[in-house]
């Protein structure tokens, strides 16, 4: 097993998280599954945390990566706060028992009644992202009578070499402002009677796979916190990093914590700000599996598919991103090893979990555990092709506990209805 894929280990040749056998909890809550493990998840959170010791650094959960209210709750209990884009997210981490004072909202489109609420919920700073925004922002605080503490999302024109879909600080996207135009933006901003303009933002995209990368942008930030000074600012005391963190899905090597800590505390400390970070994936990652189970294998002559019970719908990564996920049987014993697909029911050739993939062979019955699923796993499945979306399950100890139900098939039609137009009449 990948040292990466830690709270998954076999014994015996039975895969466990954490002390909790994976074919049981399968058997108990159904597959397709989404597991994850308590002790990693809290375990990756707490090293991160010491890299940053002796430092006053909040670190914000990206609620995205996984937004899961026991996986945010688990983390909060260890200190954790919450970087959240809606306001879907901001009641997921206040009801979590996160402190508002470490809840940072980034995204480019919030609403006045997002704004309100997060206002009203006295959170750490809004992430504004447009000078329209601001406005909003500022409004909105006039309204209730408040200073709206905000960061202004610096694009910083760094090519953190992301996947297209998941670059957010190079030129031409739609997220922060333009560098070369921030200072100006900030001037006026800090004139705004209900704004208070306490730092900078910058998220560089997902995942930044080297350190010279976070280094450029904090270079940037620097160099902009101290022309900032030098033009009056007074305010500036929040510089928040963004996340980013990669991990290893099949190759890759993480980042080493120590030196990306060191990068952000010196930057930090040069311009005397607090520290804020978004890491998601970093955390939860691969603190989660998805189950699956077998329903057939179908052999063409040319190729074989391993038709199982998830699917696009459950975890998309593989077809939207390309993206490789470990794929491992739950029980191992001796077997031949062949080239398969692995591949939903849903109806589109992009439905897949895996192309060409090295897999012991596996028959109709039995479960498929994909790794690294923990991120941008469940918050992305849908419900496409009329599919309940999976149970979650979190192991803590050798306890394995339902966090969230499986959609039940009347959940996929509540809040539809038929007009009456459209009724002939016969129905009641
Ligand atoms: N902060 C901001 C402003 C972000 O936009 C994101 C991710 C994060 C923090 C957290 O990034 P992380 O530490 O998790 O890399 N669905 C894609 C990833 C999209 C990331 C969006 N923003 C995937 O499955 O790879």
């Amino acid at each position: 097993m990948k040292e990466a894929f830690e709270g998954f280990a076999y014994r015996n040749g039975e895969l466990y998280c954490d002390d909790a056998p994976v074919a049981e909890i399968c058997e108990r809550y159904g597959t397709p599954l989404y597991i994850y493990s308590h002790a990693a998840l809290t375990g990756r959170f707490r090293r991160l945390r010491e890299a940053f010791s002796g430092v006053d650094a909040t670190i914000c959960y990206s609620v995205k990566s996984n937004s899961n209210i026991a996986v945010i709750r688990a983390l909060a209990q260890e200190g954790a706060g919450a970087d959240i884009v809606s306001v879907g997210e901001l009641r997921r981490a206040l009801s979590a028992g996160v402190d508002p004072q470490k809840i940072v909202f980034a995204g480019v489109g919030k609403t006045e009644a997002e704004i309100a609420e997060a206002l009203d919920a006295g959170i750490l700073a809004f992430a504004v992202e447009s000078a329209p925004e601001a406005y909003a922002v500022g409004r909105a605080a006039e309204k209730a009578g408040k200073r709206a503490p905000i960061t202004l999302r610096i694009n910083p024109d760094v090519d953190a070499k992301t996947h297209r879909h998941t670059t957010t600080g190079k030129k031409g996207v739609k997220f922060g402002v333009d560098i070369d135009a921030a200072p100006r933006l900030f001037k006026e901003l800090e004139n705004h009677a209900h704004l208070d303009v306490c730092g900078a933002h910058i998220h560089l995209g997902s995942p930044v796979t080297t350190i010279e990368a976070y280094e450029s942008a904090m270079d940037k930030a620097v160099a902009l916190i101290a022309k900032l000074r030098d033009n009056g600012s007074r305010s500036l005391r929040l510089l928040n990093m963004g996340g980013g963190l990669p991990i290893v899905y099949k190759d890759e090597t993480e980042l080493d914590l120590n030196e990306y800590a060191r990068v952000m505390m010196d930057g930090a400390a040069k311009v005397g700000c607090r520290l804020a970070l978004e890491p998601g994936r970093y955390i939860s990652g691969n603190s989660g599996i998805l189950c699956a189970r077998v329903l057939y294998r179908k052999e063409t002559g040319h190729k074989t598919f391993i038709i199982v019970d998830g699917a696009m719908n459950d975890l998309i990564r593989p077809s939207f991103y390309g993206s490789w996920h470990e794929i491992r049987p739950v029980e191992l014993r001796e077997r031949e090893i062949e080239t398969v697909d692995v591949v939903g029911p849903i109806c589109e050739s992009g439905d897949f979990l895996a192309k060409d993939r090295s897999l012991p062979r596996m028959e109709a019955g039995e479960t498929l555990a994909i790794f690294s699923a923990g991120a941008y796993g469940f918050v992305m499945s849908s419900n496409y092709n009329s599919r309940p979306r999976a149970a979650e399950a979190m192991t803590i100890g050798g306890e394995a506990l339902l966090i969230r139900e499986r959609e039940t098939l009347d959940d996929l039609t509540r809040g539809e209805r038929i007009p009456e137009i459209l009724l002939d009449g016969k129905e009641s």
